[in-house]
Order: structure tokens, then C-alpha cells, then sequence
């Protein structure tokens, strides 16, 4: 299984354990985790959601073999945005711990969780400009939301990585730890919510996401309709050859 689950002390923890592929998501995965969340919702005694990766990669992002074979095509039926669905809905907190890098969707999947916590070596990054795409999942609306525009458009548009200490300034996580430290404390912070009313929690968290759902969720269509498009792209189709064929990208031909 490359998603594990075990629920325990009232929290439904998502393992992501394909070690050997850094983590590379891949359709079937993202089918693995919407039905995790789903399960974690439907189970009463769970209190809090934990998502993590390996100590050394929380993940990769798409795995860009599986994604190139199998597109989104379905639109929002597809296993990623049944995913991302299932995060941005989900009533009970949800909550990421991050070691090692957390790339594409990896990154983007934190905007859609309640509260991050990251180790020192953790390294983010939304390269999706550099693989001829456009950012995804309302990042392009939550990432200046949270850190400001200019900030954010470094991020988007150089598509530069973003180091722990440059996550917790552009408060896309709330805490660093140290590497071993983690898991343990975002465990911790989880199994708080074993101790709180459970329904002024989901009603708190549902009001704190309702003033910009309707907007989430325009710009998460706009954003899949330009993605699919642009997967389309001589531009994509030059990063992505030049990723298999461990070489940089060629853009200058490009106008
Ligand atoms: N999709 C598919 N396979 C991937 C992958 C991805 N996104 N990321 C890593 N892998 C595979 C590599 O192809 C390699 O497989 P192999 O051993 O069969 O050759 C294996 O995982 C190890 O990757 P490697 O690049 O050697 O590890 P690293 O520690 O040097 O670097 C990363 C780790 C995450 C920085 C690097 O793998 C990376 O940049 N991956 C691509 C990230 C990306 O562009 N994701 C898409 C976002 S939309």
C-alpha cells in the first residue's frame, strides 16, 4: 500500500510511503487518499486528520509518468480533485506534517489544511511555470492570500523553492521543528481536539472557510480549465521531455 492509514487516541493519520519514488502521487494514490479522508469523516470517534510522508519526502507531487499517461481528463471527477474535494470540504481539522520536500501538489495540498507544521530541512516549491503549467487548487488565490502578492509571485512565477524558514514567513506553515520532532508534535496538536466540543470545532472551521468558499471555488475551476489546456502545450511537452531526459527545459524558442 503506498497510503496507509490507522486511526488510534481519535486521529485518522494518512500516511503518503512510496519511499523509492520520493512520494510521487500517482491517480490511484490520489483515489487512496479521497477515500482515506472520506473514511476519517465517516468515523465518528476521529477527532483530527494527520497528513505525512517520510522523514526524509513528504512528496514529489504528481508523479509526472502516471500523470502524463493518465491526465485529469475527467475533469472534477478525476482522483486528484476528488482529493483535493474531500481536503477543502473536509469538516474535521486536518492537519500536515512535513519533512524533507513537499513539491506541486505537496505544497498546494497545505493551503487546503488547517494548521502545517514542517522540519528544518523541509523545502516547498509550486514549479508548476517551470513545467509549462499554472498553479492549481486556488493556490493562485490562497498563496497571496497568506503571504502577499509580491511574495507570492516569486514563488508562482520564478517558481523558486521555499525553504522552512521562508514557509513560516509566508505563513504557509505554523511552526518548524526539528526533523525528528515532527510527527510527534503535529500527533500532538491533533489529538488536542480529543479534549474540545467536536461540533463548535467543525462549525468554527466551516465559518472560517465560508466568507471565500464561493471564490476557492471559481478560481479552483478556472485554474483546472487553463491546467488542462495548457497540459495540452508545446511548452509542457518541452519541460516534461526535458524532466525524463535529465536535462534543463528549453524555453527559448517560445514566444
Ligand atoms: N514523478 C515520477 N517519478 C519521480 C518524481 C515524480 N514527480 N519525483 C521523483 N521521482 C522518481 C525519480 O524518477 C527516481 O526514480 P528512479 O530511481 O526509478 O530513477 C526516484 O523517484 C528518485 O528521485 P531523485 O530525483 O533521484 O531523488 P532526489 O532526492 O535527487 O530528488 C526531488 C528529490 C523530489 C527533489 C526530485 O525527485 C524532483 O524534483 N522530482 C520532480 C518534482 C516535480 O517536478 N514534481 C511535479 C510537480 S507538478
Amino acid at each position: 500500500m503506498t497510503i496507509k492509514t490507522e486511526t488510534a487516541n481519535g486521529v485518522a493519520r494518512i500516511e503518503i510511503a512510496r519511499p523509492e519514488k520520493k512520494n510521487a502521487i500517482t491517480v490511484a494514490m490520489y483515489s487512496q487518499l479521497a477515500e482515506a479522508i472520506g473514511v476519517a469523516h465517516d468515523d465518528a470517534s476521529v477527532r483530527a486528520i494527520l497528513i505525512h510522508g517520510q522523514p526524509d519526502i513528504f512528496t514529489a507531487g504528481n508523479d509526472l509518468e502516471d500523470f502524463l499517461k493518465n491526465p485529469p481528463r475527467e475533469g472534477m471527477n478525476a482522483p486528484v480533485f476528488k482529493f483535493m474535494q474531500a481536503l477543502g470540504l473536509a469538516e474535521k481539522p486536518v492537519i500536515a506534517a512535513v519533512n524533507g520536500a513537499a513539491v506541486g501538489i505537496g505544497t498546494t495540498m497545505l493551503m487546503h489544511c488547517d494548521f502545517a507544521y514542517c522540519a528544518d530541512n523541509a523545502m516547498f516549491s509550486m514549479p508548476f511555470v517551470s513545467l509549462g503549467l499554472c498553479a492549481e487548487f486556488a493556490s493562485s488565490l490562497l498563496v497571496p492570500l497568506a503571504a502577499g502578492y509580491h511574495k507570492a509571485a516569486e514563488k508562482l512565477l520564478l517558481a523558486d523553492p521555499i525553504s522552512a524558514e521562508e514557509a513560516l514567513e509566508m505563513k504557509i506553515v505554523n511552526r518548524i521543528l526539528p526533523p525528528n520532532e515532527v510527527l510527534a508534535y503535529a500527533q500532538r496538536q491533533a489529538a488536542r481536539f480529543n479534549a474540545l466540543p467536536p461540533n463548535s470545532v467543525r462549525e468554527t472551521k466551516r465559518l472560517m472557510k465560508s466568507g471565500w468558499r464561493t471564490v476557492v471555488e471559481k478560481i479552483i475551476v478556472d485554474e483546472a480549465t487553463t491546467f488542462a489546456r495548457m497540459l495540452q502545450s508545446a511548452e509542457a511537452k518541452e519541460a516534461f521531455t526535458a524532466f525524463f531526459e535529465r536535462r534543463k527545459p528549453d524555453f527559448s524558442k517560445f514566444s
